[in-house]
């Protein structure tokens, strides 16, 4: 699901950090699901460490996404034009130290009492707003979409 996101909003490398290994889809998924695989540009990390010493030598800031008390809001937030954008775990959420990192971390607003966005959703969310809020244009050939610079 994030994948298919980031693609469809412009996204650029979509990275995954700490030894994952690249996901498979399993036989019976659908074949265009599977495509958005080869579509992505993927790059894995071993580590935190590698992952932070190519951004910064690509000086490419780095913006958290997390729930927060203490954290900026995504409303009416002016996204870096160079950054990455960090999600953490499903489960275990965006590490405290990592947080610190981050020139910025951003939390959606939720207005309900469930604990938090489901990973997928959040990131979906925050493409969305970030590409709304650079008035990125677009046109719809067909029924494809096509970005307009
Ligand atoms: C399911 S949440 C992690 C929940 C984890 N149990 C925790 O308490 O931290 C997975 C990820 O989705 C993103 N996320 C979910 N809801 C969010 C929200 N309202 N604002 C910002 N990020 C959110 C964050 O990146 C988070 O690390």
């Amino acid at each position: 699901m994030i994948a298919r996101s980031h693609i469809s909003f412009g996204g650029n490398f979509l990275i995954l950090v700490g030894g994952q290994e690249r996901w498979k889809f399993k036989g019976g998924t659908h074949s265009y699901t599977r495509k958005i695989e080869d579509l992505g540009k993927l790059l894995i990390f071993d580590t935190e460490k590698d992952f932070f010493a190519w951004s910064e030598r690509l000086k490419i800031v780095n913006v958290g996404v997390e729930i927060g008390e203490n954290e900026a809001s995504l409303i009416d937030y002016k996204f870096p034009d160079n950054c990455n954008l960090i999600f953490g775990n499903e489960r275990t959420g965006l590490p405290k130290e990592l947080i610190t990192n981050m020139v910025k971390t951003l939390t959606i607003p939720q207005y309900g009492e469930v604990g938090s966005l489901n990973v997928a959703v959040a990131a979906s969310i925050v493409f969305y707003e970030m590409k709304r809020s650079d008035k990125s244009k677009y046109v719809i050939e067909g029924e494809k979409f096509k970005s307009v610079d």
